[in-house]
């Protein structure tokens, strides 16, 4: 015996053939871009040696458990992105993650396909490293960074807080005896943006990398601006803009 189909059920199945159809057509349209090859591809040694010789950044993870869950997988997630960064770089830093604990190693391992490329310390930098050389980066510092040394350990603190837990790192550095600094940022107010602004630890380690790269700190600040804060600073300039001819 035939089986017959209600229209209703003939039009489901010419609508799931049709968007089949448009699938294999958007499939085989999508051309795979080759990865560029990026110095890390091409000579994993020059790499390293490049790294080796270059400023040293380290990002604190002693404070994961005073983040909320959410938190910690935006920290992992904003590690990963300076970890790729920092792949990319022709002149790379040597960055380390210290005061890991067990299971963000494992998860952190676990995002990251293999060819590691970052130092993962249990230990405190403090137990690793003479406190002469160690710059704990935070928003509260009085003092500014002038450049990046070399020998130099600039710590960014391994917190997605959303400024809920104040001042946290500049109190840490001033117990621990270290020397704290803030970035630039003031300096640069005619950029059209708000720098007062504390920055995530990916844009502060983005700032860091550009920084060493190009030595001059307006292009570093171009490059590491996150687009969504210039999007939101450039239309609020255009406002401001039109205010502006409004009164005049
Ligand atoms: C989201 S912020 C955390 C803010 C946190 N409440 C604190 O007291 O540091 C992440 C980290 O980026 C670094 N950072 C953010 N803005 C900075 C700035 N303007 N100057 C220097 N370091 C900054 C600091 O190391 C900071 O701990």
């Amino acid at each position: 015996m035939e089986a017959t189909i209600s229209k209703n059920q003939q039009k489901k199945l010419k609508k799931r053939e049709l968007w089949q159809l448009k699938r294999q057509e958007k499939k085989k349209k999508k051309i795979r871009k080759p990865k560029p090859k990026t110095l890390f591809r091409l000579n994993r040694e020059e790499w390293d040696r490049r790294k080796a010789g270059n400023v040293k950044v380290i990002i604190d993870c002693e404070f994961n458990e005073l983040l909320t869950e959410r938190e910690k997988t935006s920290l992992k997630q904003q590690i990963m992105f300076s970890y790729a960064e920092n792949k990319k770089s022709e002149n790379p830093v040597d960055l380390k993650l210290t005061g890991v604990d067990d299971s963000m190693e494992q998860e952190i391992k676990n995002l990251s396909s293999g060819n590691w490329a970052i130092d993962i310390c249990k230990q405190n930098y403090i137990d690793l490293y003479e406190k002469e050389k160690l710059v704990y980066l935070t928003a509260d510092a009085t003092e500014e960074v002038d450049e990046f040394e070399k020998d130099k350990f600039y710590i960014i603190g391994g917190l997605v807080d959303h400024n809920r837990l104040k001042r946290i790192t500049i109190d840490k550095a001033n117990s621990q005896g270290i020397k704290s600094a803030k970035l630039p940022l003031g300096r640069f107010k005619d950029t059209k943006i708000d720098w007062s602004r504390v920055l995530a630890v990916n844009h502060v380690f983005q700032l860091v990398l550009k920084y060493v790269e190009f030595q001059d700190w307006p292009t570093a600040i171009e490059c590491s601006l996150p687009p969504r804060k210039k999007q939101k600073t450039e239309e609020e300039a255009e406002e401001n803009k039109n205010e502006e001819a409004k009164t005049t």
